[in-house]
């Protein structure tokens, strides 16, 4: 199951792809704004390819993919592989994307507050990572308030109006959800004291 479900923020909702989202995910990945900031989830193209593409995420065995909605209307996607193979079980965040036209209205830091409430109330993952630009103050801002430290720095990664970009390695870790969001976000309970 590689097309995520819902996953409730309170702005925002994480929902299973359709068909109908692709034509604004090609608009996304074909946008400067979120070119020159962060990896695209496939470069730009011909309807019939994205149906492919969509196709083969479905069939994808770790990564999931969400479509993300705020009043009923398309805004983003999230994707990220998900997994207990490695040890411990993690998630990585690979796209996480708020149509340009829609930033800096509090969508982004709602939806990766969700969906990092999944990964570790529902999923109870132990850690979460990301690659990011040190250009990119948005996920930056975000990735800092939910908690994750960085660990490693790639230098000069990016090229970009004449100059060079580092890559920030981060990891969060559990702990640091619980301890900033585990009494007021938690949704689920926790495993083991289920009755
Ligand atoms: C990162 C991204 C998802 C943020 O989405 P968004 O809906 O604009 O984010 P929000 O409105 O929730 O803002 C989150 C925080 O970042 C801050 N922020 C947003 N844009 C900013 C900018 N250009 N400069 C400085 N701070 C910024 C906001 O002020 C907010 O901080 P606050 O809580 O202290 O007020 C969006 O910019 C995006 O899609 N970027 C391209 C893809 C990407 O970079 N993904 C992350 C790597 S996987």
């Amino acid at each position: 199951m590689a097309l995520g479900g819902i996953v409730r923020g309170k702005r925002t909702t994480l929902r299973t792809p359709t068909e109908d989202d692709l034509p604004a995910y090609s608009r996304w990945m074909a946008d400067m704004r979120v070119r020159r900031v962060a990896p695209v989830w496939h470069q730009p193209a011909m309807p019939a390819t994205w149906k492919e593409r969509l196709k083969e995420q479905a069939k994808e065995q770790r990564a999931v993919l969400w479509s993300i909605e705020a009043d009923g209307r398309l805004v983003g996607l999230a994707r990220a592989r998900v997994g207990g193979v490695e040890s411990p079980p993690s998630a990585h965040l690979q796209h996480f994307i708020i149509d340009p036209d829609e930033w800096r209205k509090g969508y982004g830091w709602d939806a990766a507050l969700a969906l990092h409430r999944y990964f570790f109330d529902y999923l109870d993952l132990k850690r979460s990572g990301a690659e990011l630009r040190t250009d990119n103050a948005a996920a930056l801002r975000i990735a800092e308030k939910l908690g994750y430290v960085e660990f490693g720095r790639g230098h000069q990664v990016h090229y970009r109006d004449g100059g060079y970009v580092d890559e920030s390695w981060v990891l969060m870790e559990r702990t640091a959800w619980d301890e900033r969001f585990g009494k007021t976000e938690r949704e689920y309970v926790p495993f083991g004291t289920a009755r």
